[in-house]
C-alpha cells in the first residue's frame, strides 16, 4: 500500500535496521595476546581464524570470518572497576547441549563462573576471561517461546540457573573441546553514562529498537524482533574508561544493503557523531567512546585486511 503525503507528514519517518542485521564482531585491547588466546581456544573452544604478532582473530571453527578479535598491547591501561563501556559480549551457542558442553569445558578448566539465569527467553552463563572482560555464553529459547506483550519483551523472570539439571543436557562421556558451528555472538551490554544518550545513539540514529525496559536503568534493543542485540544501562556510573584500556574497541554490525552505510554516515553527521570510513567498513564513535563498526553481511576481509586497518584509526 502506497504511503500518502498525509501520511508522511503525521508520522515522521523513523530509520530502522533491516531484520537480518546482526553482530559480526567484537574486538578487544588485551596485554597478553598468547593469554587471552589460551583462554579463548582452551576454555571457550573457539579457534584462531587468523594470527599476527600483535593481531589475532577467532572463529567457532576457525572458519573466517573471525568474530572475536584481539589487538595486544602490553602498555594498555589496566581496567578499572565502574566505568563505563563494556559489561558483558554474549557468545550465542545454537542448542541447550552445546552450551551446557561449554559449561562443562568451563568447569573442567577450573575456571570460576559468576552466576547462570534461566531467562524467560532463554539461558545464560556469566564468567570473566582472562583480562576482566564480562562474557555470557547463552542458549536462546525458540522465538515463538518468547513472553512478548506490547511488542516488547517480558523481563521478569531470572531465576538461578539449576546447574546440575542443566549439565543433564549436555554430552554425557566426553567433553567436546570446540565450540560447535554455528556458535556467534548474540548480542552486547554496555554500561553507559546517560540512557537517553544511549537510547539517541543505540535507537534513533542507528535504527534499533527498544524492546524492553528494564526499569528506570536499563534498555534492550534489537533490530527485527530478537530479544536484544544491545542492553544499555547506567549501572556502573558515568566515568569513562581510560581510552587504552584494556577491554573493548569496537562492535560491528553486519547489515545486509552496502546503502545502510551511506545512509548511516549521513545520519551520523546530522546527529553530530564522528564517522569516518575504514575500507568498506563504517566507524560511528560512540557515547562510550568506543567504535561502533558497520559493515555489509559477507564484506569480511582476507588475513590482515580486516583486523589491521580499522585499528589504525582506534
Ligand atoms: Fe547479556
Amino acid at each position: 500500500m502506497k504511503t500518502t503525503v498525509l501520511q508522511k507528514l503525521s508520522r515522521p519517518e523513523v530509520f530502522r535496521l533491516s531484520d537480518e542485521t546482526h553482530i559480526s564482531r567484537v574486538h578487544l585491547r588485551t596485554p597478553d595476546l598468547r593469554r587471552a588466546l589460551d583462554f579463548y581456544q582452551r576454555v571457550i573452544g573457539f579457534k584462531v581464524v587468523e594470527r599476527s604478532k600483535d593481531e589475532a582473530s577467532l572463529s567457532a571453527t576457525g572458519s573466517p570470518p573471525g568474530f572475536l578479535a584481539f589487538t595486544a598491547d602490553r602498555n594498555a591501561a589496566p581496567r578499572r572497576p565502574r566505568t563505563t563501556g563494556l559489561y558483558h559480549f554474549a557468545i550465542r551457542y545454537p542448542t541447550r547441549r552445546d552450551l551446557a558442553n561449554a559449561l562443562r569445558r568451563i568447569i573442567a578448566a577450573d575456571r570460576p563462573i559468576d552466576g547462570g539465569s534461566d531467562h524467560d527467553f532463554g539461558y545464560s552463563i556469566y564468567l570473566q576471561d582472562l583480562d576482566g572482560n564480562g562474557v555470557e555464553l547463552y542458549f536462546d529459547l525458540p522465538r515463538s517461546e518468547w513472553p512478548i506483550r506490547n511488542g516488547l519483551i517480558v523481563v521478569h523472570r531470572n531465576e538461578p540457573l539449576d546447574f546440575d539439571n542443566f549439565l543433564g543436557a549436555a554430552a554425557s562421556d566426553s567433553i567436546s573441546a570446540h565450540a560447535a558451528a554455528g556458535t556467534d555472538i548474540g548480542h552486547l551490554n554496555l554500561h553507559v553514562a546517560d540512557l537517553a544518550e544511549g537510547e539517541k545513539f543505540f535507537g534513533d540514529f542507528l535504527g534499533l529498537e527498544i524492546t524492553a525496559h528494564l526499569g528506570p536503568n536499563g534498555r534492550f534493543l534489537a533490530a527485527g524482533g530478537y530479544h536484544h542485540h544491545v542492553a544499555i544501562n547506567t549501572w556502573a556510573g558515568k566515568t569513562a574508561a581510560p581510552e587504552n584500556s584494556v577491554g573493548l574497541i569496537s562492535y560491528r554490525f553486519a547489515v545486509p544493503d552496502v546503502r545502510v552505510l551511506a545512509e548511516l554516515k549521513e545520519r551520523a553527521h546530522r546527529f553530530g557523531y564522528e564517522a569516518q570510513t575504514a575500507g568498506d567498513v563504517l566507524q560511528i564513535r560512540d557515547p562510550n567512546g568506543h567504535w561502533l563498526e558497520v559493515e555489509t553481511a559477507g564484506n569480511s576481509k582476507p588475513v590482515g585486511t580486516s583486523l589491521s586497518r580499522p585499528f589504525a584509526w582506534g
